[in-house]
């Protein structure tokens, strides 16, 4: 199926097949991904849970054109194999079309919050001004709109992180990966968190693809994903009518 706003791969934002990746420890190779295939859809939330160890981050490494993998390829959005891509046009896929969230933050101490997401922008090519209106208003939708002018040393774990949604999300992905998102919040926190990503593809459309070993964000996920030393083990869908936190959602 292909609609008039999708990419050419239909309802799916992003298709892998057979990923393999394999890391040299001393003299053996461990294999971290053992012929994973995956994909997830526009308006989505889909979850990869799996213990420490079990190869998410190698996971979303691998689809976001990050750490390439030994075999296998990556379809995504307009691109056929992003890996055949130059390191550079990879790149640019992802300034262009993917969203980051990790549980470190990963903001810059010596800038407000606003000019975290003007950064960004600006790196896109967005006017200074259009810059600091997109951002100011990508802040108010995660509730920092008082917040603007915090360096991150003044603002909380759960204020910096709505930054960084903030961030990812100021300029609209269509992918949005967030890489134990919550690990590092309390459980208010993580909820607002959880949240905001479920919003991100409710209203925003946005395949977001959240990966966590957090029980309690299962719930708000449209599909959970079991993976296990390198391996697929389910794929689930949920449905509303099965999941109250779902049908409120939607
Ligand atoms: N750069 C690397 N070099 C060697 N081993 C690595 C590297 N990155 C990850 N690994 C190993 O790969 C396995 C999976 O790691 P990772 O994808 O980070 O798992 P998860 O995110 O599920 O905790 C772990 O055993 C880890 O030690
Ligand atoms: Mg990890």
């Amino acid at each position: 199926m292909t609609t008039a706003t999708h990419g050419k791969h239909g309802d799916f934002a992003i298709e892998a097949k057979g990923l393999v990746k394999r890391f040299k420890t001393g003299r053996t190779h461990i294999e971290v991904l053992k012929g994973v295939d995956f994909d997830a859809r526009h308006g989505d939330l889909t979850m990869v849970m799996g213990p420490s160890g079990s190869g998410k981050s190698t996971l979303i490494a691998a689809l976001s054109g990050l750490l390439k993998p030994d075999a296998g390829r990556v379809d995504a959005l307009d691109v056929d194999n992003l890996w055949k891509l130059s390191s550079g046009r990879i790149d640019k896929f992802r300034l262009d079309h993917c969203g980051f969230i990790f549980q470190g933050f990963n903001l810059f101490p010596a800038l407000s919050a606003l000019q975290q997401v003007t950064t960004v922008l600006k790196y896109q090519g967005l006017s200074g001004d259009n810059a600091r209106r997109q951002a100011t208003a990508a802040l108010e939708e995660v509730g920092l709109g008082p917040r603007l002018h915090q360096r991150p040393s003044a603002l909380s774990g759960g204020e910096k992180q709505r930054v960084a949604i903030a961030r990812a999300l100021a300029k609209n992905p269509q992918i949005l990966f967030a890489d134990e998102p919550t690990s590092a919040l309390d459980g208010e926190n993580g909820q607002v968190v959880i949240r905001l990503l479920r919003r991100a593809a409710t209203e925003h459309g946005a395949a977001v693809i959240c990966v966590t070993h957090d029980p309690r964000l299962e719930a708000w996920a449209d599909r959970v994903i079991h993976i296990e030393d390198g391996r697929i083990l389910d794929d689930q869908r949920r449905t509303p009518e099965a999941n109250p936190m779902l049908a409120s959602a939607h």
